[in-house]
């Protein structure tokens, strides 16, 4: 599909980070873009920038995305691109100090990056698939998640977080397997180490070296570079029902 005026998105988690860079370039490309995030502020100030909308939802919420899908296609029509980067990375073991993981924190995280992930692509693409195509091969949408490289090799106080990003990652080929006779293609992203505010918030030292384990190129990524990784998946026809690692090849070790 072409990026480009006619057509809008829907961009979970585009208050900050890799969604705030998928915003604006979707943006840049004539895309309407509405962001969906709980922190009002920052959405609100990114929504300006691009010229686009901004709704305050809570993905792990039925009602709050139903009301969120309603308000962007009122503004700028059914969306043909869904991207879903709302998530979270809290940080625990699977028993420590003799006390099992807390096992509330462990749904919050898959309630919020797997099935916040899930509730935004079955809403979504409930609409794409009654959508007209816009291509010869009869295209009607496309939907991008993310992953993690989490979802491969997990470390020492990541079980929740790997366990929601490998059901992200499982979930992409039987989705795009659902949806393709409508003509909508699914294909999820498996950051490794990018610079957003969840790195950022790291002493420099720590980045740096994290950086370093990178084999190359050795730094953290650009959020720039997992839009432009959007941008392709949007413009190529044939990447469908899978998973691709953004990495420079790192393999995260245990710790
Ligand atoms: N930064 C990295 O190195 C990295 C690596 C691998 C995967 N990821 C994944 O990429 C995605 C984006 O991460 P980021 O680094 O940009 O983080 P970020 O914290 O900058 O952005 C995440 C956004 O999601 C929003 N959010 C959280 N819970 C939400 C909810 N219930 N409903 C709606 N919005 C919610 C937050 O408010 C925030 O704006 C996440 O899914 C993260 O797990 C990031």
């Amino acid at each position: 599909m072409k990026l480009g005026e006619g057509i809008s998105a829907v961009v979970t988690g585009g208050a900050s980070g890799l969604g705030a860079a998928t915003a604006r370039r979707l943006a840049a490309s004539g895309v309407k873009v509405t962001l969906f995030d709980m922190n009002v502020e920052a959405g609100e100030a990114v929504a300006r920038e691009i010229g686009g909308a901004f709704v305050a939802v809570d993905v792990t919420s039925d009602d709050s995305v139903t009301k969120g899908f309603a308000a962007a296609r009122e503004r700028f029509g059914v969306e043909r691109i869904l991207v879903n980067c709302a998530g979270i990375a809290p940080v625990a073991k699977t028993t420590s100090r003799g006390e099992p993981h807390p096992m509330d924190m462990f749904e919050k995280v898959v309630a919020v990056n797997l099935v916040g992930t899930f509730r935004c692509i079955a809403h979504s693409s409930t609409a794409m698939t009654a959508l007209d195509p816009v291509t010869d091969d009869g295209e009607r949408g496309v939907i991008v998640s993310t992953a993690s490289v989490a979802a491969f090799d997990g470390q020492i106080g990541q079980v929740a977080y790997a366990a929601s990003k490998g059901g992200v990652a499982a979930a992409t080929l039987p989705i795009a397997r659902d949806l393709s006779k409508s003509g909508v293609r699914v294909m999820t992203i498996a950051p490794g180490l990018f610079e957003t505010p969840m790195l950022l918030g790291l002493p420099e030292e720590v980045q740096a070296s994290l950086g370093q384990q990178v084999p190359f190129p050795s730094r953290l990524g650009k959020p720039d570079e997992y839009a432009n990784l959007v941008a392709a998946i949007v413009d190529n026809p044939m990447l469908n029902g899978e998973t691709i690692r953004l990495d420079g090849a790192i393999r995260m070790a245990p710790r």
